[in-house]
C-alpha cells in the first residue's frame, strides 16, 4: 500500500550528556532552522531532564520543539526520584522518548511499562516517541521482524493517534556503534512497523504515526537513510550533540 508523504521529524536525544552552556547548541540550531526548513521539517531536541525547563524556555520562538526522555507512569505520589509526565508537561516539554534500548536493558523496562508510561504521557498531551528494537542475537536468528511487532503490540496504547504517538525503530546494534542496518533492512522493517500500526491503530491512525529510524545516524548516511519509504524523519544520539551535525542531517532531509 503506497504511504503518503508525512512531515518528517528530526529528533536529538542528548542522553546523559550537556550541561547549561549545551543550551548555546540549541539557540545555534534556533537560528540555522529557518522558514523554509521548518515549513519541510519538525526539528525536537531531547536534553537531559536538569535543562528541560531552560530549553523550552530558550527555544520559545525557534520553531524546535523540546522533549524528555523518560517518565514515571503514575501521576505523582512517593517516587523518589522520579518524574511524571504532567511534570515534564509542566516544564514546557511537547514530547518525551520512551521505552529507548537503553532503558529497556539497563533499567528493565518491560512492554506494559512502556505502554503504561506512553498512556501517562498522552494523558497530559505530550507526543510518546516509543522505541523498539532488536538486539544482534535477534536479528542473526532470524527474528528481528517478530521481536519488533511483539514490541509494539505490547508497548503501544490502543488508542493512539499520529499527533500523540510517534514511533522509532532503532536496532540495539547500532545505536552507538556506527553500525547501520542496509537500506533493503530499513525498509523492510519500516514497511512491517506500518502495516503493525495499521493493525493496532486501524488504517488512517496506522498510515500517520511517523517512524524514525535511528541508530548511528550521521550528516554522511542521513539522506539515504531518510529517503527509504515509511522512514519519517530520524532519532539522533551522538550527532545530534553538535548543532552543526544536527542541522547538517536536518538539511539532508528529503
Ligand atoms: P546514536 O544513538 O545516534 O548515537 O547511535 C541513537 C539513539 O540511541 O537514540
Amino acid at each position: 500500500m503506497a504511504t503518503l508523504r508525512l512531515k518528517p521529524l528530526i529528533a536529538g536525544n542528548w542522553k546523559m550528556n550537556g550541561f547549561r552552556s549545551a543550551l548555546n547548541e540549541i539557540l545555534a540550531m534556533g537560528n540555522a532552522f529557518d522558514h523554509g526548513l521548518a515549513a519541510r521539517l519538525d526539528l525536537l531536541i531531547c536534553p537531559p531532564t536538569t535543562l528541560l525547563y531552560t530549553a523550552a524556555a530558550t527555544a520559545i520562538g525557534t520553531r524546535i520543539a523540546i522533549g524528555a526522555q523518560d517518565c514515571h507512569a503514575q501521576a505523582s505520589g512517593a517516587y523518589t526520584g522520579d518524574i511524571s509526565a504532567a511534570m515534564l508537561s509542566d516544564t514546557g516539554a511537547t514530547h518525551v522518548i520512551l521505552g529507548h534500548s537503553e532503558r529497556r536493558s539497563l533499567h528493565k523496562e518491560t512492554d506494559a511499562l512502556v505502554r503504561a508510561k506512553a498512556q501517562a504521557a498522552q494523558g497530559v498531551n505530550l507526543t510518546a516517541i516509543v522505541c523498539v528494537g532488536e538486539t544482534r542475537a535477534e536479528r542473526d536468528a532470524g527474528k528481528a521482524e517478530s521481536v519488533v511487532r511483539r514490541q509494539l503490540r505490547g508497548s503501544i496504547p490502543t488508542h493512539s493517534n499520529p499527533q500523540n504517538l510517534v514511533v522509532a525503530y532503532e536496532p540495539v546494534w547500532a545505536i552507538g556503534t556506527g553500525l547501520t542496518p542496509t537500506i533493503a533492512d530499513v525498509a523492510q522493517m519500516h514497511a512491517a512497523i506500518r502495516a503493525q500500526l495499521r493493525s493496532i491503530l486501524g488504517r488512517e491512525a496506522g498510515q500517520g504515526v511517523r517512524i524514525l529510524y535511528g541508530g548511528s545516524v550521521k550528516p554522511g548516511n542521513a539522506a539515504e537513510l531518510l529517503s527509504v519509504e515509511n522512514v519519517n524523519g530520524a532519532l539522533v544520539g551522538g550527532a545530534s550533540l553538535k548543532a552543526q551535525d544536527f542541522m547538517a542531517i536536518a538539511q539532508a532531509c528529503p
